[in-house]
C-alpha cells in the first residue's frame, strides 16, 4: 500500500527521493509524487503522476530539466494506493495547503475528513483533490504560528482515523516533520543526514539503525538532529534498532520475479526459522522470544489464532499443530472477523497474531483487542521493529528476509515451521513424550531439503504450467492438513495469473462446486501419503467422471496417483504434519510458472498491496 519517503541532509533529495520510492513499488501502488524545498520561502517544487515511479521520473526530468542544477536538500515523496479518489495526478500525493508554503503526503485513512472537510470549506479553503488526505496540508496551514512541529500536533488532535505522515514547509527548508497513528513510520539514522520512511526497505541502503516511531509520536528532523516528543509536546526516547537486513535481500539477484527468487530461497529460509532452535535431544523447541517458560505454557488452555491473507492459511496448519500435537483446543479467525465479532478471550487464552509484513491493519487490531481482554499475545512476524512485533508482548520473528513479492511465498514455509516448533513446545508442556518429540523435531530439522527436492522438480511443474496455462478456472481440493494447503494453493495463483481458482475441502466439492466442473476446469488435488489420501482418491474419480482434468501433488513413487490422475507433481516423503511445506512449494511454482507464460505482472498484481495497513 502507500509509501512514504522522506530526506533531508546535504544531497540532492530527488536520487535519494526516488530510489526510495522504488524501493517501496513492491508495495502496491497506483501513483506517486513528490516535493521538494529548496530554501527559505522559495516556492516548494511539487511533481506528481499517475502510474510508476519511471512516469514519475520522466515528469520530474521535464519538470526540472538537467540544466536545472538546484540541490534540493529537503523533500518527501510517495506512492499512492487508491483509497478515496481513483488515481490521477490531482489525488497523487503530496498534497499542497492553500497558500503552497505545506506539502504533506499521507498513509493510512482520515475517517474524520468528510466533516474537516466541510468545515474548511465553509472557512473559505477550496479542494483540489478527492482524498481524504488533502484536509491535513489545509490544517497544518491553518494551525501553523512559527512552529512547524506545533501546527502537525494540533492538526493530529483533530484527526481521527489512521495515518503515517510526513511535512515539509517552504518555511522550514531544513526540517521534516513526520508522525504516526496506526501506520508505521522508520527514521534511519545517518551521518549528517537523515531519511524518514514508511517502510526500512526504503532506509537499509544508507543506514541499518533505524528508530521506529510509536502510535502518537511527532519527530521533527534535521541533517543532524532528530527530537521525538508526544502530540502534547513531551518528549519521548525511542530506542534504536539494527536491521540485519542485506541490501542483496531486496534486489532480484539475477532472478526475472522476486517471487522466483523467494521461492529459491525457502531451503534457506526454513533453515534460517529452525536454526538454534531445534532442541533435538529434549524433543522441544526453544522460542527465546516467547518469554515465557514452560510452567507458564502449561497454564496456558486455548490458543487463538489471528492472520489474513496467506498468513491466515498458515494459520489454519498452526490450529490444527495445536490440536494435534498438543491437544490443545484452538481456534482461527480471519483477524478483521476476531475483532468484529466480540471473541470470548479469557485469562488462560494466548493470541497469536501471525503477519509477514507485522503492519497489518487488522491482524493489528486483534492484537489490542486482544490486549485489552487481558489475553497473552504472541506475534510471529517477518519484519523485525514492526508494529505488530512491538505490540504484542511476545514472539518469534521468521527470519526470513525481506519478502518482496506481493504473493507470500517463503514467509508461509518459515511460519508453518514456526507454528510446529511453537506447538511441539506447547505439547512438551503436556503429554508429548520426549521420544515422540526428538521424532518431530528430526522431521523438521531435514524439511531444508525436502524444500530443495520439490523445487529440483521446477522443469516438471513447468510442464504442467505450459499444459494449463489457458484454463480460466481452477479448483484445488484437500481433507486435513491439505485443506489449508489446498486454500493457499487457490489464492497463489488467483493472485499473480488472475485465474479464478477455488480452494475447497475435497468432500465439499459435491456440495455444489461440482456443478462447474468440466473438462476446461482442471483440479490440482492435494493427494500426499497421508491417511486421508484414500478419500480423496475417491473425490478425484468423481471429478474424472465429469471430465475435469487432474493435477495431483503427491509423495514420490505413488503409482496410484500416477494411474488416476492426468499429471502428477512428486514430492518427497515426510510426516503427515509438515506435509504443507513441500506442498505448497510446488502450489507456488505452478502457480508462478502459469502466471509467467500468461505474461502477468507477477510481483505486483493489480489491486493487490504487500502490506494491507487500512481495515
Ligand atoms: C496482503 C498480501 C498477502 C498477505 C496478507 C497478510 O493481502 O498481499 O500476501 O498474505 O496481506 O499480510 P501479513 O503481512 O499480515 O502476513
Amino acid at each position: 500500500m502507500c509509501g512514504i519517503v522522506g530526506y533531508v541532509g546535504p544531497r540532492n533529495s530527488i536520487n535519494i527521493i526516488v530510489s526510495g520510492l522504488h524501493r517501496l513499488e513492491y508495495r502496491g501502488y497506483d501513483s506517486a509524487g513528490i516535493a521538494l524545498c529548496l530554501k527559505n520561502n522559495e516556492k516548494l517544487v511539487l511533481v506528481k503522476t499517475p502510474g510508476k515511479i519511471s512516469d514519475l521520473e520522466t515528469a520530474i526530468s521535464k519538470a526540472l530539466p538537467v540544466k536545472d542544477n538546484r540541490t534540493f536538500t529537503l523533500g518527501i515523496g510517495h506512492t499512492r494506493w487508491a483509497t478515496h479518489g481513483v488515481p490521477n495526478q490531482v489525488n497523487a500525493h503530496p498534497h499542497l495547503s492553500r497558500s503552497g508554503e505545506f506539502a504533506i503526503v499521507h498513509n493510512g485513512i482520515i475517517e474524520n475528513y468528510a466533516d474537516l472537510k466541510s468545515r474548511l470549506i465553509k472557512q473559505g479553503y477550496t479542494f483540489k483533490s478527492d482524498t481524504d488526505s488533502e484536509v491535513i496540508a489545509h490544517l497544518i496551514e491553518q494551525c501553523y504560528e512559527g512552529n512547524l512541529k506545533g501546527a502537525v500536533a494540533a492538526t493530529m488532535e483533530r484527526l481521527e482515523g489512521t495515518y503515517g505522515i510526513a511535512v515539509i514547509s517552504s518555511k522550514h527548508p531544513d526540517t521534516i516533520v513526520a508522525a504516526r497513528k496506526g501506520s508505521p513510520i522508520a527514521v534511519g539514522i545517518c551521518d549528517g543526514e537523515t531519511i524518514i520512511a514508511s517502510d526500512i526497505s526504503a532506509i537499509i541502503n544508507y543506514t541499518k539503525q533505524v528508530i521506529f516511531l510509536n502510535d502518537g509520536d511527532i519527530i521533527t528532523a534535521t541533517a543532524s538532529n532528530i527530537d521525538i516528543s508526544s502530540v502534547k509536546n513531551i518528549p519521548v526516547s525511542r530506542e534504536m534498532t539494527h536491521i540485519d537486513w542485506d541490501i542483496r535481500d531486496i534486489e532480484k539477484g539475477g532472478y526475472e520475479h522476486f517471487m522466483l527468487k523467494e521461492i529459491h530461497e525457502q531451503p534457506l529460509t526454513i533453515a534460517n526459522a529452525i536454526r538454534g532452535r531445534l532442541m533435538e535431544a529434549e524433543g522441544t523447541a526453544k522460542l527465546s522470544g516467547m518469554q515465557m517458560d514452560p510452567r507458564e505454557m502449561a497454564r496456558i488452555d486455548r490458543i487463538a489464532i489471528a492472520a489474513c491473507g496467506t498468513s491466515y492459511h498458515a494459520g489454519m496448519v498452526g490450529k490444527y499443530y495445536f490440536e494435534d500435537i498438543a491437544g490443545m483446543s484452538s481456534e482461527i479467525q480471519q483477524a478483521a472477523e476476531f475483532r468484529d465479532r466480540n471473541p470470548i478471550i479469557q485469562r488462560d487464552t494466548c493470541l497469536v497474531a501471525i503477519s509477514q509484513s507485522g503492519e497489518t491493519a487488522d491482524t493489528l487490531a486483534a492484537v489490542r483487542e486482544a490486549h485489552q481482554k487481558g489475553a497473552t499475545v504472541l506475534g510471529i512476524c517477518n519484519v523485525v521493529g514492526s508494529t505488530i512485533a512491538r505490540e504484542a508482548g511476545c514472539g518469534v520473528y521468521l527470519h526470513a528476509g525481506p519478502e518482496i513479492g506481493v504473493a507470500s511465498t517463503k514467509a508461509f514455509t518459515s511460519q508453518v515451521s514456526v507454528l510446529a516448533m511453537l506447538a511441539i513446545a506447547f505439547a512438551r508442556t503436556r503429554r508429548l513424550s520426549v521420544n515422540a518429540g526428538r521424532e518431530m523435531i528430526h522431521q523438521l530439522s531435514v524439511m531444508p531439503k525436502i524444500a530443495e527436492q520439490v523445487i529440483a522438480q521446477e522443469s516438471i511443474i513447468i510442464k504442467i504450467a505450459e499444459k494449463y496455462a489457458g484454463s480460466r478456472d481452477f479448483f484445488y481440493i484437500g481433507r486435513g492438513y491439505m485443506y489449508p494447503a489446498a486454500l493457499e494453493g487457490a489464492l497463489k495463483l488467483k493472485e499473480i495469473s488472475y485465474i479464478h481458482a477455488e480452494g475447497y475441502h475435497a468432500s465439499e466439492l459435491k456440495h455444489g462446486p461440482i456443478a462447474l466442473l468440466e473438462k476446461n476446469v482442471p483440479v490440482v488435488a492435494l493427494v500426499p501419503n497421508v491417511p486421508a489420501k484414500i478419500k480423496t482418491m475417491g473425490n478425484i474419480q468423481e471429478c474424472k467422471a465429469r471430465n475435469a482434468p487432474v493435477i495431483a501433488i503427491a509423495t514420490e513413487g505413488d503409482n496410484d496417483v500416477r494411474s488416476l490422475c492426468d499429471d502428477v507433481i512428486f514430492i518427497p516423503p515426510c510426516d503427515e504434519f509438515l506435509t504443507p511445506i513441500p506442498v505448497t512449494i510446488a502450489e507456488q511454482l505452478l502457480a508462478y510458472h502459469i502466471a509467467r507464460i500468461r505474461g502477468c505482472p507477477i510481483d505486483q498484481p493489480r489491486n493487490l498491496a504487500k502490506s494491507v495497513t487500512v481495515e
